[in-house]
């Protein structure tokens, strides 16, 4: 038997999903140090349009999203939840930049890689923005700020991370980060758009390979962390999407009957030929979607900003 309670968060788990019927593992673990890399190689694909539109909406947009955040003179902090490699931000910042205006940028991730990059490439670019990189638990680390500064707040949760979230897991994460906001302060959110499946399929399913491996890296962590054997090349990922509901779904599935040891967890796991394991949702939404969400978790929609395609929105919400 092992003991639970001194298993770390990754370990407790991959043995409840991978107990569970059917199996499931998080997405939130996708992201070590390979993953992020894989991920890089996702959001540079042609079919991966979801970071092209996003960035579309930042150049074409940038001074009425710069108008819709500011009051003049009013100093900010624009505070990013899964920063990456900032990419888009860029685009934001050099525009608060060149308009002068009185802000300090705090970027969060979990991984400390990218924030010590993206942190070193700031610095270089812009010397005179107050850049505060920040590795960890989001609302931890909301909480913190929050404790020193008392400056209105602009948090961006960007590139349709939200979508990562089932719908409760995204009620609970906007009621945790209303309480670490104060009212007038801003989230700037993006959203992916319902759109003809067959586009929405390719980004998920993608000729060159990125997507299965990235399934597949969870797999390989498993291995490496937790002292297990998967065999990678006995699963292979599928992608579902059903457009009534918006729902895309990642999953891997297994080739043969196979049993899987994860020594750390003192654990055989049984796989029948066929059978999946649920590896992540990427929900796609519509208007009414957003302004349900919005309403019920008690923010007011300002504005919402789209692409020329309006394959995505970044919706701009403020705390009552
Ligand atoms: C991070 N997240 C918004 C991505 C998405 O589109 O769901 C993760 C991803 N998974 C496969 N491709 C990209």
């Amino acid at each position: 038997m092992i003991e639970v309670a001194t298993l770390t968060e990754f370990a407790k788990d991959t043995l409840e999903g991978l107990s569970a019927s059917p199996k499931y593992l998080s997405s939130k673990y996708f992201y070590d140090t390979k993953g992020s890399r894989i991920f890089q190689d996702i959001m540079q694909m042609p079919e991966y349009y979801l970071t092209d539109c996003e960035l579309e909406i930042f150049e074409t947009k940038k001074q009425e999203i710069f108008s819709a955040f500011t009051e003049k003179d009013t100093p900010c902090n624009l505070i990013e939840l899964g920063a990456g490699d900032g990419l888009k931000t860029k685009v934001l910042l050099s525009c608060f930049h060149d308009q002068n205006a009185f802000f300090e940028y705090t970027p969060i991730d979990i991984s400390e890689e990218t924030i010590k990059n993206l942190v070193i490439d700031l610095e270089r670019e812009f010397p005179g923005i107050r850049i505060n990189g920040k590795v960890g638990d989001y609302f931890r680390l909301m909480e913190e700020i929050n404790r020193y500064d008392q400056t209105k707040k602009i948090l961006l949760f960007l590139g349709s991370n939200i979508g990562n979230f089932n719908e409760s897991e995204t009620l609970n994460l906007l009621n945790k980060l209303k309480s670490v906001m104060h009212s007038g302060d801003l989230l700037f959110i993006g959203f992916d758009l319902k759109k003809d499946p067959d586009i929405i399929l390719k980004a998920y399913n993608d000729p060159h390979g990125h997507t299965a491996a990235f399934n597949l890296n969870l797999m390989q962590r498993i291995n490496n962390e937790l002292n297990a054997n998967f065999i990678l090349h006995n699963f292979r990922h599928h992608e579902v999407y059903d457009p009534q509901s918006g729902t895309a779904k990642s999953k891997l599935i297994s080739l043969k009957k196979q049993k899987v040891e994860i020594h750390d967890l003192n654990k055989a796991i049984s796989f029948e030929e066929g059978e999946s394991i649920l590896m992540e949702i990427s929900q796609k939404y519509d208007v009414e979607m957003i302004t349900d969400l919005a309403g019920k978790s008690g923010f007011e929609i300002v504005r919402n900003f789209y692409d020329k395609r309006q394959f995505f929105m970044n919706s701009l919400w403020k705390l009552k």
